[in-house]
């Protein structure tokens, strides 16, 4: 069953929750959400109201215009504007960002230059010949709020600039240096764990933490809460003393303020994204909390020339870091069957990017593990990729509940799902399996159908020797066929020598498979010869295949809701990941090529028996040819074949859709014999 969302309705709920989460934040300084869990619900809340414009309020929270200014502190101008930067997802945007970059300096040489981005909230600190004089906030660009006073306080801003052989010249005249207050994380964790011990609460992170204490009136406050500066640029009124931001960098250490470390000169792109990989994975290790990097053109006259489009300069980007969390809708539970017979509840959702890939289905492990999350269809979820790979639900945002929504009734959900088995749950453990339905039961199973006709196609692998070779544990899963050798096959009873090579070669033989018999042979759920075809026709390989969403998959003729579902959770399970993976290793190499048959577009039902071939063998042939076989009647039908013995029902319904009729003979013309 699939949940519909109404968008008035969602609208609604989600302006709600996004104001609760965002008094929370700004107001009480404790929120009670992940910043990506808020992110995400703002997205969604935005992009409904793109396809949904008659909706737009003026309240809602996506129609605020940002402005940090607030009373209380006396406003200063900015000497140039404190510009943001635009942000970059991968390492494509910045490939095109330095493409644009090139179009507009061609010919000429650029270095980059990369620091780590500092998640706070960003200072200019004026020095009138080597004084700290004023220091002024962001605000809107333009003009930001004199917090003076508050910088003070903070211990690694020097209220005297350094005054270093070679760099005199900075303590005379004005210097400005711009960058970003933070908390240390280590300085956030003891404050949190004094306030605990005082019975206050926690504070929930150290950027609202730190914005929030440089707003504070009173300096004494400012001055009991540890704050940290850290500077990324340093302006003077002659530019030349700072020719690049490597030498603006040095200059800041040799006067005294902090900066990082960390940052770097590349000439190439792939050394920018190298240094981007390597911050991804070491990023938690560094003392303050950072969402990306800063990159920009290295030399500052060609920063100028590059110019300003809109708020932000073309010459710099900021990359951000994937958001490990993200919320989506959970569209449906389905039930996954697998090769031991347990199964296994898998959470389809509405499709979303969580740390740069998508997401439509996670495993929610067993009956027990919904119970405790309380996971229902219908419900909005934050779902987190564990070890940056497997995406798990996190928990339920119980806010956004449907009224009507009901527990997930999971034995109700396996006799509707696999009305064909019965289940049965041991003393202790948390799985059901299929009762009588062992391992090797279902294998056998699956193994024939791999083998069979409309499938791989290998005859010696009837049901006699795939018991044998199930039973001798010397096939445990599909591919594992693949890895039998002769001296194998040969010790079992059921062989002797010309038997048991036949068999070898037999399966040696069927390494190349046509992709829609492939995907026919994996035994997906609801995947008949014909859906697999289309699937084929359409996906053109397992790797765009195993990819496919719901909504791509439901595009393919004849794929509904339930089909897509069951390709889409036959994917999620992790045994059949690996099972493909043997395949490949194996060398099954599934080919696809297009149909070029001269019945693309037509297709066939027969009615009755025909005289000289059998319904299958049709089937087969009209294949063959790029038609389509359909069992029953259709608008879009092209030829009933009417043989013997005709029942009338389809006969009638072709007649009212205007379906072509023919006989066995047309048949035959029309196949070309
Ligand atoms: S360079 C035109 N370097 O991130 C602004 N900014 O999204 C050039 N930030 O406004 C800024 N760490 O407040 C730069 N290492 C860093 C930074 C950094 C944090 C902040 C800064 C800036 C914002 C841009």
């Amino acid at each position: 069953m699939m949940m519909l969302i109404q968008p008035e309705k969602r609208i609604k709920e989600l302006r709600a929750l996004i104001d609760t989460f965002s008094y929370e934040y700004h107001m009480l300084d404790s929120p009670t959400v992940d910043d990506a869990v808020y992110d995400s619900l703002f997205s969604e809340l935005k992009s409904l109201e793109v396809k949904y414009p008659e909706l737009i309020t003026t309240d809602s929270p996506t129609q605020r215009v940002g402005n940090e200014l607030s009373g209380g502190f006396k406003k200063a101008e900015h000497s140039t504007r404190m510009l943001s930067l635009n942000d970059v997802f991968d390492k494509s945007e910045v490939e095109s960002w330095v493409k644009r970059i090139d179009k507009l300096l061609p010919g000429r040489k650029h270095e980059f230059f990369a620091d780590i981005k500092m998640d706070g909230l960003a200072c200019a600190l004026i020095y009138q010949d080597g004084l700290l004089v004023r220091a002024i906030t962001r605000g809107n660009s333009f003009v930001g709020e004199d917090v003076t006073d508050n910088v003070r306080t903070i211990k690694n801003i020097p209220l005297r600039l350094r005054s270093t052989v070679g760099f005199e010249k900075f303590s005379i005249g004005r210097t400005e240096v711009r960058g970003e207050i933070v908390m240390l994380k280590k300085d956030f964790a003891r404050l949190n764990k004094k306030r605990l011990a005082a019975g206050e609460p926690e504070f929930a992170n150290p950027r609202n933490l730190a914005a929030g204490t440089i707003r504070q009136l009173d300096p004494k406050l400012v001055a009991a809460r540890p704050l940290h500066f850290r500077a990324y640029d340093l302006l003077r009124d002659d530019s030349s003393e700072v020719p690049t931001n490597m030498s603006a960098y040095q200059t800041l250490s040799a006067i005294g303020i902090t900066r990082n470390l960390e940052a770097d000169i590349f000439t190439t792109l792939n050394g920018v994204m190298k240094f981007v990989d390597i911050w991804d994975k070491k990023r938690n290790e560094l003392p303050f909390n950072t969402d990306g990097l800063v990159i920009k053109v290295n030399d500052r006259a060609q920063y100028v020339e590059l110019g300003i489009v809109g708020k932000q300069p073309r010459a710099a980007v900021a990359y951000k870091y994937m958001a490990e969390k993200a919320t989506t809708i959970v569209r449906d539970i389905v039930i996954s069957l697998g090769r031991t017979g347990a199964a296994t509840p898998v959470a389809v959702f509405n499709p979303v990017i969580v740390a740069g890939t998508t997401v439509q289905h996670a495993s929610l492990h067993n009956a027990d593990e919904i119970i405790r999350k309380d996971i229902r269809i219908g419900d909005t979820v934050v779902i987190f990729k564990a070890g940056d790979i497997i995406p798990q639900v996190d928990s339920v945002v119980l806010e956004l509940r449907p009224k009507d929504s009901s527990m997930f009734d999971f034995e109700k959900a396996l006799s509707e799902q696999l009305p064909e088995y019965k289940f049965e749950r041991s003393e202790g453990e948390v799985v059901y399996r299929a009762k009588g339905m062992t391992g090797p039961i279902l294998l056998a199973r699956a193994l024939q159908h791999f083998a069979s006709k409309g499938a791989l196609d290998i005859d010696t692998l009837g049901e006699k020797n795939v018991i044998a070779l199930v039973e001798s544990g010397l096939v445990n899963n599909l591919a594992d066929i693949y890895s039998l050798r002769f001296e194998q096959v040969i010790k079992l009873d059921r062989f002797a020598n010309i038997s048991a090579r036949k068999l070898v070669d037999a399966i040696q033989a069927a390494k190349k498979p046509t992709l829609e018999r492939f995907i026919y042979g994996l035994g997906i759920r609801h995947v008949g010869i014909q859906t697999a075809i289309d699937l084929a026709n359409r996906f053109e390989s397992i790797k765009t295949l195993r990819v496919a969403t719901i909504d791509d998959l439901q595009q393919v003729e004849g794929v509904g809701e339930v089909v897509a579902e069951s390709i889409v959770a036959w994917f999620a399970d992790p045994d059949n990941e690996s099972l493909l993976r043997q395949f490949e290793r194996f060398m099954v190499q599934p080919y696809f090529k297009k149909s070029s048959g001269k019945l693309l577009g037509m297709s066939f039902v027969v009615t009755g028996t025909l005289e000289s071939m059998s319904r299958e063998e049709v089937g087969n042939r009209v294949r063959a040819l790029g038609g389509i076989f359909q069992s029953a009647v259709a608008k879009d039908t092209t030829y009933l074949v009417v043989g013997d013995k005709v029942g009338g029902s389809k006969l009638k319904k072709a007649q009212s859709y205007t379906v072509k009729i023919i006989n066995e003979l047309q048949l035959k013309e029309i196949l070309g014999n």
